[in-house]
This record gives structure tokens, C-alpha cells and sequence, in this order.
């Protein structure tokens, strides 16, 4: 065999499969015919799941695709995506239904939010937003932390057809300030702050900055509404400073909504790019609301009348737009909302959630799954989790370890778990199994969904054979992608559509395995080539997270004047390892070559206490590129806790 082929076949060393359960088969929303179903007549397949919402005047047309890349859905049908997700319920009688039980940080501040309630505050905070100027089509930026307020000013944007833009609460003052001027929003909420870790957090001070920043480049907020969560000290300006409590809460519970074209900006989300300037990713009404409900009904296999849903992403990520807040509401759910952090105040505070609100269907990130890993099997032990029916996975590729850890000691070996590839742009969940189908493969997001039509393509732009790999596309357009970027047509020509004509290229490689399933590999710029091969580092971090010793791993292609590029890892060793042993370098790199093949072995391997991480979890593999290429560590403000980088430097030095 090649060197290449060996490398290739222990790539699909996976040979574990998980049926679904016989019950959730029986009775699950989407079955194995969903596919034909799709694959017979895709658009009268859309036009059904179309009706899931209210529309109050029809479509003519489903798709319009006459000007590609640009997708109109749904072509002449009005709705409001405020009253889809919140009256229609309460006129179909479930006003007393729970939307949100929401559980703050501190212990025992929590709050049951119902449909009629959540109804009351949306018509209360559109009736102040349009006393403070807010007309259909301004832009409103979004700076909150997890609090229900931040729910209903989204639905009150969606209300009044105001296209919201919802910023990270861990975002800097500067990243804030060139999205309020980006999207032009003149009308920002936020909070005093939120409570993480066990403290306040303040945010209000980093509008006041973000809003001096843009006034310096003549764009002038005019309106910052401000919540009162922490009660801590903060500046005010008379002038512009508004409490939600003055103008909110007296408010009237009466708004009459008015319909907006089918292809209303929804919102705008930004997202980094491959240059330094974001990305805002233009969401529109109609399609994306339509592919939040279908595949958080689809997916999830979400029965309204019983599960309790809870995705834990931030609202400040597209996951917690589509799946906290508009395909849930959508979908007359029952959901939770939390606003801290896993580990306060103590490292159960999740698993306590879900046995005191009885979660059945769980959706998280492997970060977050790794993280548990870590901690040790004990802790979710302690508590009662067997309402739990399917847990998800998004974000990033799940490695096997952490897929099969988190099935085991969070779903008691009996839950599926779906991976579900998506992203800012797709808005909706594209490549996932589904839970009453699939014999799911731990590591791989398995296929499409009923609806979609996704490829793994070779440089050509021809489809590859099964066991192959290449760059995964979209071969037709879905309800929910991206419109375009907010003021930038020939950008989101350039990014997405211009590497294979007719098609979306999602900037991930794939694999197709022997069955033809699909297994992510990682951003493309985080395929290595060594001689002349494609490594990824996910598969490398897989393989050495399958290690007993190691809790968490991030790889990087470094330049090698030999092989192009050599894999160096940066690993996290579990606490039971202790220091791992004088051979533990030796001892990872044969495994890794054990796992893989001998072209995969790292180069160099670094053991840490921390990875450098976004705000979001992801990795920032830029910086450990920088490390092992022994450059200077690039911009560091974009992670969560940037001491972790000079962490890393003093290791590398006294290492070598
Ligand atoms: C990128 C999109 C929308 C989800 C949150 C992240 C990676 C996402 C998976 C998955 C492998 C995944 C991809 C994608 N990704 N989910 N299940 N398996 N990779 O949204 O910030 O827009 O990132 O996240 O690389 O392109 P995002």
C-alpha cells in the first residue's frame, strides 16, 4: 500500500455505529422517506415546510434563482416573524405554555417566561423602540448578555421589521464600534452587564466606548436603551442614555404588527473573515425562518407538547439565533436559557439545570464536551439525566472521543447524538444525521438533510468517489443562506461563489467515506499539505485525544523547508495523567502515527496548561502557528483570556 492509501484507509478507523432507538425510529418527525421525499420534487418539499409558518399572504413562487448567487424564497409571501413566534401561539391557546425558563447565574434567580408573557414584552419593547425613533428597515444593534430581554428586543426588531444585529458580549468596544458602523444602527441596547463566574461583567461601558469610537468617524448613536441586571455603577449621558424600565415597562401590551416581504432583512450577524474586516452576513424573513423551524423540528425530532429543549450557545452566535430563538419560538418549544458559565458555581451547574428542568433534547459544542471530558465522568454522574433523548453537536468536527464521551456519560449510551455541520451563512443545520434514521458514526455529520444538496468536490470542481476527499459545496440554494454581505454584493460573490462556478464553497474540507458519508476536516486553511499529502489537523487532534492521557489537543501546519508542512500539536493533558511521564512526547507521536500513519506524526509536541481560545471556543490556531513557526504571537484581542499566549511563549522558551 502507498503511503498516501495507508493513510488514507486509517483515516476510517471508525468503525463504531449507533442505531437509533427503536422508539424515537418509530415515532420520529423525519424518516427515511423524507429523503426521497425531497429528492423527488426539492421545491415542493420547501413549499411544505413553508407551512409550518403563518403567512399572511402566500407566495407565488418558491424559489427565484433567475440572478445567481442571489436567492429570493418564497417570492411575494408576507409574514411577521415576531407573531410567528410568539401570537400565533397565544391565539392557538398556548399562552400559558412556557417559552423560556430561564435561569440566571446566581443561584436561585431564575424567571418562567410563557408565550401570552413573552407577547406582553415584545409588543412593549416595539412600542418603545418606535418611541425612540426606530422605523422599519433601521438597523438596531443588540449588546446583552443572556437575560430574556435580549429575546424580546430581537422580537421586537423582527416586529417592526427593524433588522437586528446582535454583538458578542465579548467583544471588544472597537469590534462593537465597526459593526454599529458598519450596519449603520443608530440604536443600540444593552445591559448594566451580566453575571459570569460568579460576577457582574459590565457591558454598558463598552457601548459608551464603542459609541465615541463611531462619533469620532460622524456616525452618531442616538438611542442606547439600557437593561438593569447587575445594578452596578455605570456612566450616564443624559441626552442619549435611556433605562429599559422607564420606557419599556410602561409601555402598552398592544402592537398591531404589520407583514413584511418574505425577503425583509431579518437581521445581520457578523462573522470573521479571511481579511481583517467582518463580514455581515445578511439573514432575510421568510426563507430563514422557514429553515430555523424545519430543522429544529427535523433534527432535534422536537416534540412541542413534551421536550424540553436547550441549546446552550450565546444569543451573540448565529447557533443561539437559530437555535435558541427563532426555530425554537417558531416551534411553539419549551426551552432553557442560561446565563453563566458551566462551572459556577460549580462544575455540575449544567447537569443540575437539565435534571431540574428536565431536558430531553441537549445541544452544545465538542469544546464544551471536551472541557466535561476533563473534569472527569463523576460530576454529571451526580445527577439525574435521563430524560435526555438526543443531544447535538455543533461548531466544530467532533472527534470520536469526546462524540462517544459525551453519548456515554451524558446521554446514558442510549441518546443519538447529531453532528450538525452549518454555519453563519447556511443559517440552518445542512449536513446532519437524523435520529430516528441514521446509524450514526461518531467524528462524521453523515449526509445532507432531507432538503439539501451537498457535495465533496475535488480543485476541479468535480464531485470525488467515495473514500475520497476534497472541499465540501452546496450544489443548490436553501431557504436560510445568506442573501449577501450587508453592503458588499461583490465580497459575497468573491468568497463564496467564485471557486466553483453554481456552487457555494463553504471553505471546509471533507471527506466522503466508503458508504459515501461526509466527514468534516476542518476549515481549509487548516489542511496541511506534507509532502504532497492532505493532512487535517482535526484528525490529528482526534488521534490524540483518543489518547488516555490527553484531555484536549489544537494542531497546526507549520512551514517545513522538507516536507512544505509538518503537523506541531499543542496538547492539555488529563488531571489522572499528572505530567504525563518523561516519554510522553515520544509517547503521543507514536501513537498519533499508531492512529494515522507515520506522515502524521508531529513534528514537535508541546504540552500546556491552556489552548488560546475565542470568546466562542473556537481555537485560535493563527497563534499557534505563530508559536511554531516561532514568529511573533499576531493579534491576540479576539481571544477569551489573552495571558494564555504568554503561557505558552515561557514553555516554548524554557523547551527549547
Ligand atoms: C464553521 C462555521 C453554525 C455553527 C456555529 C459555528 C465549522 C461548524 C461543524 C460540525 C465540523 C463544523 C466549520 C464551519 N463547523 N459545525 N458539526 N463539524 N465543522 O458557526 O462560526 O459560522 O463557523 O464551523 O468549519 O465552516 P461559524
Amino acid at each position: 500500500m502507498s503511503e498516501q492509501a495507508e493513510t488514507l484507509a486509517n483515516l476510517s478507523y471508525e468503525e463504531r455505529r449507533f442505531e437509533p432507538p427503536a422508539d424515537l425510529a418509530a415515532d420520529a418527525n423525519l424518516k427515511a422517506d423524507a429523503y426521497e421525499e425531497a429528492a423527488a420534487d426539492r421545491l415542493a418539499y420547501w413549499e411544505k415546510q413553508a407551512d409550518r409558518l403563518d403567512w399572511d399572504t402566500r407566495w407565488e413562487r418558491v424559489l427565484d434563482w433567475d440572478d445567481p448567487p442571489f436567492a429570493k424564497w418564497f417570492v411575494g409571501g408576507k409574514l411577521n416573524a415576531a407573531y410567528n413566534c410568539v401570537d400565533r401561539h397565544v391565539e392557538a391557546g398556548a399562552g400559558d405554555k412556557v417559552a423560556f425558563h430561564w435561569v440566571g447565574e446566581p443561584e436561585d434567580d431564575t424567571r418562567d417566561l410563557t408565550y401570552a408573557q413573552l407577547k406582553d414584552e415584545v409588543c412593549k419593547a416595539a412600542n418603545a423602540l418606535t418611541e425612540l425613533g426606530v422605523r422599519t428597515g433601521d438597523r438596531v444593534a443588540i449588546y446583552m448578555p443572556m437575560i430574556p430581554e435580549t429575546v424580546v428586543t430581537m422580537l421586537a426588531c423582527a416586529r417592526l421589521g427593524a433588522p437586528h444585529t446582535v454583538v458578542f458580549g465579548g467583544f471588544s468596544a472597537e469590534a462593537l464600534a465597526s459593526r454599529i458602523e458598519d450596519c449603520d444602527a443608530r440604536v443600540v441596547v444593552t445591559s448594566d452587564g451580566g453575571y459570569r463566574r460568579g460576577a457582574p461583567s459590565a457591558l454598558k461601558p463598552a457601548v459608551d466606548e464603542a459609541c465615541a469610537i463611531a462619533e469620532k468617524t460622524g456616525h452618531t448613536v442616538t438611542k442606547v436603551l439600557v437593561v438593569r441586571r447587575t445594578g452596578q455603577d455605570i456612566d450616564w449621558t443624559d441626552e442619549r442614555d435611556v433605562w429599559w424600565h422607564d420606557v419599556v415597562d410602561p409601555a402598552s401590551t398592544e402592537h398591531q404588527c404589520e407583514f413584511f416581504d418574505s425577503e425583509h432583512p431579518l437581521y445581520v450577524m457578523y462573522t470573521s473573515g479571511t481579511t481583517g474586516k467582518p463580514k455581515g452576513i445578511l439573514h432575510t424573513t421568510g426563507g430563514y425562518l422557514v429553515g430555523a423551524a424545519y430543522t429544529h423540528w427535523g433534527v432535534f425530532d422536537l416534540k412541542p407538547e413534551t421536550d424540553v429543549f436547550w441549546c446552550t450557545a450565546d444569543i451573540g452566535w448565529v447557533t443561539g439565533h437559530s437555535y435558541v430563538v427563532y426555530g425554537p419560538l417558531a416551534n411553539q418549544a419549551t426551552s432553557v436559557m442560561y446565563e453563566g458559565t458551566p462551572d459556577s458555581p460549580h462544575k455540575g451547574r449544567w447537569w443540575e439545570i437539565v435534571e431540574k428542568y428536565g431536558v430531553t433534547i441537549f445541544y452544545t459544542a465538542p469544546t464544551a464536551i471536551r472541557t466535561f471530558m476533563k473534569w472527569g465522568d463523576d460530576i454529571p454522574a451526580k445527577f439525574d439525566m435521563s430524560k435526555l433523548r438526543v443531544l447535538g453537536s455543533v461548531g466544530e468536527p467532533i472527534n470520536p472521543e469526546a462524540y462517544v464521551w459525551y453519548r456515554k456519560a451524558i446521554g446514558g449510551d442510549r441518546t443519538p447524538v447529531v453532528d450538525t455541520w452549518w454555519q453563519t451563512e447556511t443559517g440552518m443545520i445542512l449536513i446532519s444525521p437524523l435520529p430516528g434514521v441514521t446509524a450514526g458514526k461518531p467524528g462524521s455529520a453523515m449526509t445532507p438533510i432531507p432538503g439539501v444538496v451537498a457535495d465533496v468536490v475535488n480543485d476541479e470542481g468535480q464531485s470525488v468517489p467515495d473514500g475520497s476527499g476534497g472541499y465540501l459545496v452546496l450544489k443548490e440554494p436553501w431557504p436560510a443562506m445568506l442573501r449577501t454581505l450587508w453592503g458588499d454584493d461583490q465580497r459575497f460573490k468573491d468568497t463564496y461563489w467564485s471557486r466553483f462556478p453554481g456552487m457555494y464553497f463553504a471553505g471546509d474540507g471533507a471527506k466522503k467515506d466508503e458508504d459515501g458519508d461526509i466527514w468534516l476536516l476542518g476549515r481549509v486553511d487548516d489542511v496541511m499539505n506534507v509532502s504532497g499529502h492532505r493532512l487535517s489537523t482535526t484528525e490529528i487532534e482526534s488521534a490524540l485525544v483518543s489518547h488516555p492521557k490527553v484531555a484536549e489537543a489544537a494542531v497546526v501546519g507549520a512551514t517545513d523547508p522538507m516536507t512544505g508542512q509538518a503537523p506541531c500539536a499543542f496538547v492539555i493533558l488529563r488531571e489522572s495523567a499528572g505530567d504525563g511521564g518523561e516519554d510522553i512526547v515520544a509517547e503521543l507521536r507514536n501513537h498519533v502515527a499508531k492512529e494515522i500513519g507515520a506522515i502524521a506524526k508531529p513534528r514537535q509536541i508541546m504540552v500546556v496548561a491552556e489552548l488560546p481560545k475565542t470568546r466562542s471556543g473556537k481555537i485560535m490556531r493563527r497563534l499557534l502557528r505563530d508559536v511554531a513557526e516561532k514568529r511573533e504571537i499576531g493579534d491576540v484581542t479576539t481571544l477569551a483570556d489573552s495571558t494564555v499566549m504568554d503561557l505558552i511563549g515561557q514553555g516554548m522558551a524554557a523547551s527549547s
